[in-house]
C-alpha cells in the first residue's frame, strides 16, 4: 500500500472511532441501570443521532476522496448557472447561520453560465460557506460573491473570523488537517464538525473543472478564498 494511502486509512479510523466510541458510550450507560425516565432516554437518542449525522457525513467524504483518487467519480457536466448554484448555497447556508446570528450576504451575481458538475460545485462552495459560519463570531457577516475577469470566474467566500496562522494557511487543503481539532471534537454535538475533508474535497473539485481554490488572504480580520474557474466560451 502506498504511504498516501496508509495515512489515509490510519487517519479515517481515528476520525471514525471518535464517534463511534461516543454512541457505545451513550447506549451502554443508558442500558446499564433498569429504568430511566422519559427524558434521560431522549438525551441519549438525540446523541445517537447527532453522531450518526456525523459519521455519515464523515463517510461521504472519505467515499468522494476514495472514488476521486480512484478515478471513478466522473464529473457529470452539464450546461449550469454558477450564479445559481451561488443562490441554492445561500438558501441552505441561512439555516447554518441563523442560530448562530451570522448574516449571510449574496449579492446578485452576473448571469453565470459554465459547463460542470452541478452537485460538486454545489459541494465546492457550501464547504468554503460551512467553514465560514463555523469560524464566524456572533454578528458576523459572511460574503458570498461571484465575478468574471476575463475567461474565469472567480467565487469569493469571506469571513470575520479569527482567521488562520500563517504556518497552517497550505496545511489546511490536506485531508483531515483540523487546526482546532479540540475544539472539533468537543463540537461534535452539534453534528456541524467534520473530518477535516472539506477544503480537500473542495480544492479537487475545483482542480477537476480545470480551475483551483487558493486560500488568498487569512488575518485577525477574517478570511477569504477563492475559487477560479475556467468560464469556457461566452454563450
Ligand atoms: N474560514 C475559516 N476560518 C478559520 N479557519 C478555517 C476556515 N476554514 C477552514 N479553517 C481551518 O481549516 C481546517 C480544515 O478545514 P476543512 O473544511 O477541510 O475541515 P473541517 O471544516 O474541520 O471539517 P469538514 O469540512 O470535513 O466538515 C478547519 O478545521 C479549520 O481549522
Ligand atoms: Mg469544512
Amino acid at each position: 500500500m502506498a504511504a498516501r494511502q496508509r495515512q489515509f486509512m490510519a487517519d479515517a479510523s481515528h476520525e471514525l472511532r471518535t464517534p463511534l466510541f461516543a454512541v457505545q458510550a451513550a447506549a451502554d450507560v443508558t442500558l446499564q441501570r433498569g429504568h430511566r425516565e422519559e427524558g434521560e432516554y431522549r438525551d441519549a437518542l438525540g446523541l445517537v443521532a447527532d453522531q450518526a449525522r456525523r459519521l455519515t457525513r464523515i463517510v461521504e467524504e472519505m467515499f468522494t476522496l476514495a472514488r476521486a483518487d480512484a478515478g471513478h467519480l466522473p464529473l457529470r457536466r452539464a450546461p449550469l448557472y454558477l450564479d445559481e448554484v451561488l443562490a441554492d448555497v445561500g438558501r441552505a447556508a441561512r439555516v447554518l447561520a441563523e442560530p448562530r446570528r451570522v448574516t449571510v450576504e449574496l449579492p446578485a451575481g452576473p448571469e453565470s453560465p459554465l459547463v460542470g458538475d452541478e452537485d460538486l460545485l454545489r459541494r465546492m462552495v457550501l464547504n468554503l460557506v460551512d467553514n465560514a459560519i463555523k469560524h464566524s463570531p456572533p454578528g458576523g457577516v459572511v460574503r458570498v460573491g461571484l465575478d468574471r475577469a476575463g475567461d474565469a470566474y472567480r467565487v469569493t467566500v469571506s469571513d470575520q473570523g479569527p482567521g488562520i496562522p500563517a504556518e497552517a494557511r497550505e496545511r489546511v487543503f490536506e485531508r483531515f488537517f483540523r487546526l482546532d481539532a479540540a475544539r472539533a471534537r468537543d463540537d461534535a454535538g452539534s453534528g456541524g464538525s467534520g473530518a477535516g475533508l472539506g477544503l480537500a474535497i473542495a480544492r479537487w473539485v475545483a482542480e477537476a473543472h480545470g480551475g483551483r481554490l487558493e486560500l488568498v488572504r487569512s488575518d485577525a480580520a477574517g478570511t477569504l478564498f477563492a475559487a477560479t474557474l475556467p468560464a469556457g466560451p461566452r454563450a
